[in-house]
């Protein structure tokens, strides 16, 4: 659970309002003045500012996810500028994404794989949340975030260092090593214990299977890199998680399978898109200027697309959106739905291979269908 960042909503507790042996939801970050003896510390509590830095040194605390604690002592209570509240931990909570829909099954072991620090593996079609799924973990969690897209990995050394190559005041040219981000936070992580790393590997199968292979010592229990600029192996730290995404399926220009021996080094959770309702919902928010119904028809159309065995491609959350995005627009104000035929022929059918007015095309086929449902409205329903 984020902190509340309005303090209007949260207004701040009062000393004499808590009592050793109440209970409150709290959410703990690592707590940087390590000289105090207490691992955690938390500002909040029951989403209200806390009168004192709240404190526990419990193990079981995952920093970022909300707990259920007891207030075991008030320390100096009649103090304003000093003082802590010290609690015990009852439970930990389910962790909440701000934005994001999970399905609750995926959720739950999602948070398993989390807790014993797994590699993980997300699995699914394109556009359907992996990414922001991933982003908002570390978020959630209080992890720094590594984005590291494998696409342009093409050498086993590319994960962890680029070859730049320059002119020097001699005129010969000079070969520099420069870090990527997740060589920079493999080195950060050993050098500060206390923050955690998620490191996300998004298109993890679009490299060369061979360079893949040069992470394979970081994501099974050897736990080390080969630093190409060092020159010797250093170990991962236990701080630094691995999540990959793969989409599988689609039908990419450069897909590369995954061995089975490297996929057995991830835990693999497969994704979907968010059911209908919930795109609905989700695209309402982003954008509260349309009316539920357009949103309704919109969401309608993809999921019969989606639902089509005879398309290879999967349809994107971003291709809803996009059209969310022309439909608000106050260029077609008052004329939505006359436009959507057209605009639905650029977001949705742009997405397949081949074009509309090739029948034989995915496009086409996509074409074809997008014309019948438009034909009767009223006939779409949402969970089709
Ligand atoms: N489950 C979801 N919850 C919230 N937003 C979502 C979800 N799925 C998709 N979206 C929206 O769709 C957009 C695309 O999602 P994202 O980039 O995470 O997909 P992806 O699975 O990583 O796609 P790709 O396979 O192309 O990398 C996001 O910006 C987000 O707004
Ligand atoms: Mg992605």
């Amino acid at each position: 659970m984020n902190e509340p960042t309005n303090e209007s909503l949260s207004e701040k507790l009062a000393v004499d309002e808590i009592a050793v042996g109440k209970k409150y939801e709290t959410t703990f970050l690592n707590n940087p003045v390590r000289e105090s003896g207490y691992r955690f510390r938390a500002t909040h509590l029951d989403g209200r500012r806390a009168p004192k830095v709240v404190l526990s040194d419990d193990i079981r605390i995952v920093p970022g996810k909300p707990c259920l604690v007891s207030v075991t002592e008030i320390q100096k209570p009649g103090r304003n500028d000093r003082g802590a509240i010290i609690v015990e931990l009852l439970k930990v909570l389910d962790f909440k994404l701000e934005g994001v829909y999970l399905d609750p099954v995926i959720s739950r072991k999602l948070q398993i794989l989390l807790d014993s620090g797994l590699n993980i593996l997300l699995d699914g079609p394109q556009g359907c949340g992996k990414t922001v799924l991933a982003r908002s973990i570390a978020q959630a969690l209080g992890m720094e975030f590594v984005f590291f897209n494998c696409g342009a990995v093409i050498d086993p050394a590319d994960f962890l260092a680029t070859i730049q190559i320059r002119a020097s005041s001699s005129g010969s040219p000079v070969t520099d090593f420069v870090k990527t981000d997740v060589l920079i936070a493999l080195e950060d992580a050993l050098k500060h214990p206390s923050r955690r790393y998620l490191v996300f590997l998004d298109e993890f199968n679009r490299c060369q299977e061979s360079a893949r292979n040069a992470l394979m010592p970081a994501l099974d229990s050897t736990r080390k890199v080969y630093h190409p600029i060092e020159n010797r192996f250093v170990p991962v730290g236990d701080n630094v998680q691995f999540i990959a995404a793969v989409n599988r399926g689609s039908e990419f220009s450069a897909t590369f399978g995954i061995d089975a021996a490297q996929l057995d080094r991830f835990a693999p959770l497969q994704m979907d898109y968010l059911p209908p309702l919930e795109e609905i919902k989700l695209l309402g928010r982003k954008h509260p200027e349309l009316s539920k119904s357009i949103i309704q028809i919109v969401v309608a159309i993809a999921n019969r697309l989606r639902t089509m065995q005879e398309l290879s491609a999967g349809l994107s959350v971003r291709a809803t959106d996009e059209v969310c995005v022309y439909l608000k627009h106050p260029l077609l104000e008052n004329e939505q739905v006359h436009h959507l035929d057209e605009i639905l022929k650029s977001s949705f059918c742009g997405r397949y291979n081949g074009r509309w007015n090739d029948s034989s095309s995915d496009a086409g086929m996509a074409w074809s269908v997008i014309k019948n449902a438009l034909k009767d409205v009223s006939k779409l329903k949402i969970g089709e």
